[in-house]
């Protein structure tokens, strides 16, 4: 009788425990802010915009100095990209990766911005990908000598493309080339704490092959199982996802010791099929509800930041236009909540 009175005890401890440290989705959620659009509210009102929402961080691909003016004192997160252009110098010199800092991060320039990320390189692939390390060392150095060693993180985001093999997750790997730099990467990241960010588009995945798999299974409303890997039953091509970098990372030693991040994810809401602000709506909607219980093999919340702030009219026509929450005259373009 004691003995089992402890045992649920301990049991329940466990219970609460496990309750207690499954964090909310809508901490970790934040949104991407690309500017490519020639109509877009100033800086300062897109500050106000994800106040007003509750978004409390961001994704920013280059270091525009009207948004980190807007972002003074605000404390909204900033991951903050070096852009691939940039590669090769900031790979070449730790003089020009310290001017980098000084110019874009500071505590000079920028004192009262909340910068949580410096995002080296984009989706780096072909003859860029042997600056990448090289540039993140530098600019490693270059933040620690800012004195901002314990407060800024080195990564960089990769395209969903690096895996050869995602399904079953527990097959997952990346390609050649990627295996090249990323056995560079991995290490990199898990010396300094820092995670990987990858962005990931079950619409892509889906939209590639249009008859390999049913859409709902993209769109997180698959009414069961779909993939089963082992013990762990996949419902969602998105926790797919996931779980392949994970495996990949294991094959250089890194699942166990750095953390994935989803840097993009998102649906468009037109411009190709199954492209609409309803599919939109509930694919955004639901991965704002799901991040926050992980996936089935890592069951703890994912940071993600949602592709995008707005419809952008500067990039290449067709989907890429129509990823935006919000329209550039600030209306939503399906209702959503972030909280
Ligand atoms: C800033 O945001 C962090 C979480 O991102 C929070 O813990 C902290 O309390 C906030 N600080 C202020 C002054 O609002
Ligand atoms: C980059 O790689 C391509 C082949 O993929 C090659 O044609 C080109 O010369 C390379 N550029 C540089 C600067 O090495
Ligand atoms: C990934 O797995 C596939 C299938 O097993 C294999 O053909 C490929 O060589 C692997 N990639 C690497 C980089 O090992
Ligand atoms: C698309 O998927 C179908 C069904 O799995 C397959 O038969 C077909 O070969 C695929 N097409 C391409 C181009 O991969």
């Amino acid at each position: 009788m004691a003995r089992q009175g402890v045992f649920s005890m301990l049991a329940m401890a466990l219970l609460l425990g496990a309750l207690v440290s499954i964090p909310k989705g809508v901490e970790s959620i934040g949104v991407c802010y690309g500017i490519r659009g020639s109509n877009l509210p100033l800086p300062s009102t897109v500050v106000s915009m994800l106040k007003s929402n509750g978004i409390s961080s961001m994704r920013l691909y280059a270091p525009d100095h009207a948004v980190l003016d807007a972002l003074r004192g605000t404390n909204i997160s900033v991951a903050i990209g070096a852009p691939n252009d940039a590669l090769p110098a900031l790979a070449g010199s730790k003089v020009a990766a310290a001017a980098w800092v000084k110019d874009n991060i500071n505590t000079q320039a920028y004192p009262t911005v909340s910068f949580r990320y410096v995002v080296v390189g984009n989706e780096v692939a072909g003859n860029l990908t042997a600056h990448l390390v090289p540039a993140m060392e530098n600019m490693r150095h270059a933040l620690d000598a800012a004195g901002l060693g314990h407060t800024v993180l080195v990564t960089t985001s990769v395209s969903q493309e690096i895996l050869h093999v995602y399904s079953p997750p527990s097959a997952g790997n990346f390609t050649a080339e990627a295996d090249c730099f990323m056995s560079h990467v991995i290490p990199f990241l898990a010396r300094t704490g820092a995670p990987l960010m990858a962005n990931v588009y079950p619409y892509l995945a889906w939209a590639w092959n249009t008859s390999a798999m049913d859409v709902k299974y993209a769109l997180f409303t698959a009414p069961g199982v779909v993939v089963q890997d082992g013990a762990y039953g996949y419902q969602n091509l998105f926790d797919i996802t996931v779980d392949a970098f994970y495996a990949a990372m294991d094959r250089h030693n890194g699942g166990s010791l750095v953390r994935l991040v989803v840097s993009e994810s998102g649906w468009p809401s037109a411009g190709n099929k199954e492209a609409s602000p309803d599919n939109a709506r509930v694919y955004n909607q639901r991965l704002i509800e799901h991040v926050g219980g992980g996936t089935p093999r890592r069951p703890v919340a994912i940071e993600t930041y949602i592709f995008s702030m707005f419809n952008e009219d500067q990039k290449a026509t067709g989907v890429e236009q129509h990823w935006g929450l919000f329209y550039p005259n600030m209306q939503h373009v399906y209702p959503i909540k972030f909280s």
